[in-house]
């Protein structure tokens, strides 16, 4: 009996719950995307071909304008492009209430100023590109509170922060944040970004150690952090990323500690790229042994590091191995032999060690 009527308080409340959720979306439709869009043309100070000007007409339908894709069923913009039309302006929060975007492209610009936090409100965005603008300040934190979103590009801009990000989006596949000029530590909810497969923060000012959280992404297949300012040693744990293919750490100088011997276990990575670090040790001497699964090396880029010991004699293992720099490292002893059948090399840097024995 009681659980009846806490059944039928359940169902009342689900009922009431749809009613007024349905009701919220029912007062918008095409006019508040139309008028979302002119938002949008009127924050527009430069438009190079007028392109907007002439074609962004309130006498036809928002679903013939340009770069604006409507749905079938419910006849709302679902997608927004409007990247490379050489557009200078901001962007309004009225694009909050195209509730029905599923993707918004507007990169390759010149828009400045800082993305509205209404961006938030779009339940069913799948794709943001803001590549290639001038956007400043922060990013809107609650942007990563869009479970839809599996892809955003925020390349090459002027953005420099990301507060009280709270939980990762749970279906984001790919983060873009590189040239841009993020500062502090790593944030740590990337680390709960469960799906990502492609995060590059390269060429930021991102300071501290590398989270060793970021080996819980376990599908991730490309992470490239270059050019930063991180510090403290490559985390053991990124030998867990057992799907991980390229690996870009070059140019963070302050970067030390030995590389850890288990990323040589990963058999899909396929380019190590640690270039102008500051590691130390030993190079793991069966890095290319037979127990690999695969040895599918293709880049080994060591040079500008403090790598000392021998150069592993089972080099010739990675039989895939088309560059191989090593060059301005403390190595020592002979070249071995065997490096030479290596066939498929294209690159072989030596230089700037302590080698000894006769060239090739
Ligand atoms: C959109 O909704 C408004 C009320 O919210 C209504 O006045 C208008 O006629 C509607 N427009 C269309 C195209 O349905
Ligand atoms: C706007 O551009 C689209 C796509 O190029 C075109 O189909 C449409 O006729 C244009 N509308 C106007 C008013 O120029
Ligand atoms: C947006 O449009 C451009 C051409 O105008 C096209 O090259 C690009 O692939 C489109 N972007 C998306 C995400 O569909
Ligand atoms: C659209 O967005 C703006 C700003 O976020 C808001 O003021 C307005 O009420 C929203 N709704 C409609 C239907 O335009
Ligand atoms: C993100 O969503 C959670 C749960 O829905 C909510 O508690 C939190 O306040 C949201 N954060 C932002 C920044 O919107
Ligand atoms: C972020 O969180 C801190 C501490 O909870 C708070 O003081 C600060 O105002 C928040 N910043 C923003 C932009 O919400
Ligand atoms: C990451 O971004 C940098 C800077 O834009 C770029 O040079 C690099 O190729 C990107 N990395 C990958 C793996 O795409
Ligand atoms: C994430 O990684 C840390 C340290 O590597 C580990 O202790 C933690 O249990 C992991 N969390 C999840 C949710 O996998
Ligand atoms: C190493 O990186 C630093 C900082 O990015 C740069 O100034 C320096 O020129 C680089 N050195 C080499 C050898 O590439
Ligand atoms: C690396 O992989 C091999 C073969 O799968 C395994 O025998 C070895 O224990 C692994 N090494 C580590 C440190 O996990
Ligand atoms: C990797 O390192 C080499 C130097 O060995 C450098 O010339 C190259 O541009 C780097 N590759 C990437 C993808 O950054
Ligand atoms: C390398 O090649 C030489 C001659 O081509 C051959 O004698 C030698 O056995 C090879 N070494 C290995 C380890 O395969």
């Amino acid at each position: 009996m009681e659980t009846n009527q806490s059944l039928r308080l359940f169902i009342v409340c689900f009922l009431l719950h749809s009613l007024t959720s349905s009701s919220s979306l029912s007062t918008k439709n095409i006019t508040t995307d139309k008028n979302a869009l002119l938002a949008l043309k009127t924050r527009i100070t430069h438009d190079s071909a007028t392109l907007l000007a002439k074609n962004w007409s309130t006498s036809t339908s928002v679903c013939n304008w340009i770069g604006v894709s409507c749905g079938v069923r419910h006849q709302r913009v679902t997608a927004l492009n409007i990247s490379y039309l050489g557009l200078t302006g901001t962007i309004p929060p009225q694009l909050g209430n195209l509730s029905f975007l599923a993707l918004l492209a507007i990169n390759d610009n010149n828009f400045y100023g800082s993305l509205p936090y209404e961006l938030a409100r779009l339940r069913r965005l799948k794709y943001i590109n803001f590549n290639y603008n001038q956007l400043s300040g922060n990013v809107p934190s609650s942007i990563f509170n869009i479970s839809s979103l599996q892809e955003l590009r925020l390349k090459h801009n002027r953005l420099s922060s990301m507060v009280n990000v709270s939980g990762g989006g749970p279906s984001l596949m790919s983060l873009d944040l590189s040239e841009n000029m993020f500062e502090g530590e790593i944030p740590p909810f990337i680390s709960e970004c469960k799906q990502l497969r492609f995060l590059n923060l390269s060429s930021n000012n991102f300071r501290g150690g590398i989270p060793k959280e970021i080996g819980n992404l376990t599908k991730l297949k490309t992470l490239s952090i270059f050019l930063n300012k991180l510090e403290g040693e490559i985390p053991q744990e990124l030998g867990n990323l057992v799907e991980l293919e390229r690996l870009l750490l070059l140019d963070n100088v302050m970067l030390t500690g030995q590389i850890p011997s288990l990323l040589f276990n990963i058999s899909t990575l396929w380019q190590i790229n640690f270039t102008n670090n500051s590691l130390i040790g030993d190079l793991p001497h069966n890095m290319c042994s037979h127990h690999r699964k695969a040895a599918v090396l293709k880049g080994l880029q060591l040079s500008f590091n403090q790598i000392t010991g021998t150069i592993p004699y089972n080099l010739w293992q990675c039989r895939e191995l088309t560059v191989v720099s090593l060059s301005y490292n403390q190595f020592r002893g002979r070249i071995p032999s065997d490096i030479g059948n290596l066939t498929m090399v294209k690159k072989l840097a030596l230089g700037g060690n302590n080698l000894i024995g006769r060239y090739l």
